[in-house]
């Protein structure tokens, strides 16, 4: 379990490798590591800095990306553009290879999900999504220097939204759209960078980009 000390408590900010809150996903998880020994199987913690000013939040790791990786975004289709993207916004340095051990390193930025575990279909249920939120809360509390967050799809947005104590009704997702979270954050919300919205157009890397120079903006602020 990857603790983190803050104002004076020990938080979890992982679930246990065998995190049991989820039957659905315990259950696929043991089938994945009968069918894939060799490969990670297990909650994917996040990757980059405690005290970035960037938290990148996603959906869930994809089995055969994150999940075999142990790395949010590795070896997933959506991590191709997310990491050039990191790259070209100074947000990352390196090369990235698809792999855990590619030397890739995140600057001032984190990337986690809004759920651990790979689903099944690349679809968690609402149960699933608010039984990891508690994870999701505790490591947004644990970034001193947090100002945005960029949260990629509907179910980020609203995990994000619930997980910092506001009213989902309160904030609408909208691509591009910035959101006042108080205590000096920002959440930033853009479609997710998933194959299906790229090849589709409904995110170009142009579009993706702009969400970047936002992002800039407000940490420049
Ligand atoms: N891989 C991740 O880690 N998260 C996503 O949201 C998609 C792919």
């Amino acid at each position: 379990m990857f603790k983190c000390f803050h104002m004076g408590f020990m938080f979890e900010l992982l679930p246990d490798k065998n995190c049991g809150l989820c039957s659905r996903l315990a259950g696929f998880r043991c089938e994945n590591r009968k069918k894939f020994p060799d490969q990670y199987n297990a909650p994917v913690p996040s990757f980059g800095l405690q005290d970035a000013q960037l938290l990148i939040v996603g959906l869930a790791p994809g089995l055969k990306g994150a999940n075999f990786s142990g790395r949010p975004f590795t070896g997933d289709y959506a991590g191709e553009l997310l990491y050039a993207t990191l790259l070209a916004f100074g947000f990352a340095k390196g090369k990235y290879a698809a792999h855990k051990n590619d030397g890739l390193e995140l600057v001032d930025a984190k990337i986690t999900n809004a759920v651990k575990c790979v689903p099944p279909e690349n679809k968690p249920t609402g149960e699933e999504i608010k039984a990891c939120r508690s994870f999701l809360k505790r490591e947004i509390e644990a970034m001193p220097k947090l100002k945005v967050i960029l949260s990629l799809g509907l179910v980020s947005h609203n995990a994000v939204i619930v997980a910092t104590g506001h009213k989902q009704s309160a904030f609408k997702f909208a691509h591009g759209a910035r959101h006042n979270l108080g205590g000096g954050v920002t959440l930033i919300d853009s479609y997710h960078c998933s194959r299906y919205n790229t090849n589709t157009g409904r995110l170009t890397p142009e579009m993706f980009n702009d969400v970047f120079k936002l992002i800039g903006e407000d940490i420049a602020a």
